[in-house]
């Protein structure tokens, strides 16, 4: 299965430019997701790299094998061999199970016995082989994007393109789902490239983070490296949830930064390359809060917060606290009794921000 390569893809519909310039590689055998607000334009990306809409500009390379490069070459969907799931399952309503997985095989003329083969094998892959006369109305959401699935496969794609393909599903069948098709590409091994706007889809299922907003990547990276080292604010907020502290840098030496938060008279003491003083963000995950116990030593940077509510949530409390002028949530396994609690903001859970610069393209639009 070979890589794909996106170089300097640009798409705009009438004057709204959605993707400015984007460039990304999907490893071979991997998934990648494109994780995103509404609108931020992934649906687009992939519908540009199935051939689906045209570019402006750029190029799209699957394992050195160029199928779009601006106006020299751009091959129909057909030649660049894509299995789609879309955001909509669609699957056709007048078709048995069956058929609907054969339909791509027809298309290519493959003969009619091979045909049965693959189907039936491509429908056990999925874990529909009992349904194979049923119609789609005899089905469930999550089998009918099944269906959707064997059929993008049938036809062995050279790349898997997913928009959303759980986005019916309920809370609990989603989670099945993506464990099985988690599992069912490694399996299958097939360079896939996965949409999705939900957070925890994107860090469970993937090789690769693709963290995009308004048209633009903000981070590519191991789930890992996008929860615990977000590139900016943006991705900080969006990926997970973080507590986001307004905050004056007062020193830095180029390592640690020493940092006022708005409202508390202590400052405190977070990692920071930077020299640069003033206002500034800091975060800090949920998870991350260390509620320091009776009896257990203070240490640095450590904190008098009010509670305000506490709920709890079955596996874990969720602890809505002030902090000077700041609201922060902390989640702990073990209530707190009182109406006040010590915290620990530890120097390596913290993360400073400076205020973003405006990227280049919004700086264009003001020159004009
Ligand atoms: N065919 C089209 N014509 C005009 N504008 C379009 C078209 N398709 C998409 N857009 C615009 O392009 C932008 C990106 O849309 P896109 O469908 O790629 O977003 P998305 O990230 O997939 O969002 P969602 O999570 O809601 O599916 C949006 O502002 C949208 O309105
Ligand atoms: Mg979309």
């Amino acid at each position: 299965m070979p890589e794909l390569e996106i170089e300097n893809l640009r798409k705009s519909f009438g004057d709204n430019t959605v993707l400015h310039d984007l460039s990304l590689t999907v490893p071979d055998g991997q998934i990648t997701t494109l994780l995103g607000p509404s609108g931020c334009g992934k649906s687009t990306t992939l519908w540009s790299i199935a051939g689906l809409h045209r570019p402006d500009s750029g190029r799209i390379s699957f394992g050195g094998r160029v199928v779009f490069d601006g106006a020299r070459i751009d091959l129909p969907p057909e030649r660049r061999n894509c299995g789609v799931v879309f955001q909509s399952y669609a699957v056709w309503p007048h078709m048995t199970v069956f058929d609907n997985v054969a339909y791509p095989l027809k298309l290519r003329k493959v003969r009619s016995a091979r045909r049965r083969e693959r189907v039936l094998e491509v429908l056990g892959l999925v874990e529909l082989g009992d349904h194979v006369d049923r119609y789609p109305h005899q089905l469930s959401g999550g089998q009918q994007q099944r269906v959707a699935l064997a059929r993008a496969l049938a036809h062995p794609p050279d790349m898997l393109l997913l928009d959303e393909p759980f986005s019916n599903l309920d809370a609990k069948l989603r989670d099945r789902s993506r464990d099985w098709l988690r599992s069912l590409q490694q399996r299958v091994g097939v360079t896939t490239v996965f949409v999705t706007h939900d957070q925890d889809e994107a860090l469970s299922m993937s090789d690769q983070v693709v963290v995009m907003s308004g048209g633009e990547i903000r981070q590519i990276g191991t789930p890992r490296d996008v929860y615990e080292n977000p590139a900016d604010l943006f991705v900080a907020d969006f990926v997970g949830t973080a507590n986001i502290l307004d905050a004056t840098t007062l020193a830095a030496d180029g390592t640690t930064a020493t940092v006022r938060l708005d409202g508390l008279a202590d400052p405190l003491r977070v990692p920071h390359a930077g020299t640069r003083t003033g206002a500034v963000s800091v975060t800090i995950r949920p998870e991350a809060v260390h509620i320091v116990r009776a009896g257990e030593a203070a240490g640095p940077n450590t904190v008098t917060a009010k509670v305000e509510t506490v709920s709890y949530l079955g596996d874990h409390y969720r602890y809505v606290l002030r902090l000077g002028g700041a609201r922060l949530v902390a989640t702990t396994t073990r209530p707190v009794d009182g109406t006040e609690m010590t915290v620990r903001l530890a120097p390596g859970d913290l993360r400073l921000f400076e205020p973003e610069t405006t990227p280049d393209h919004e700086q264009e639009y003001d020159d004009e």
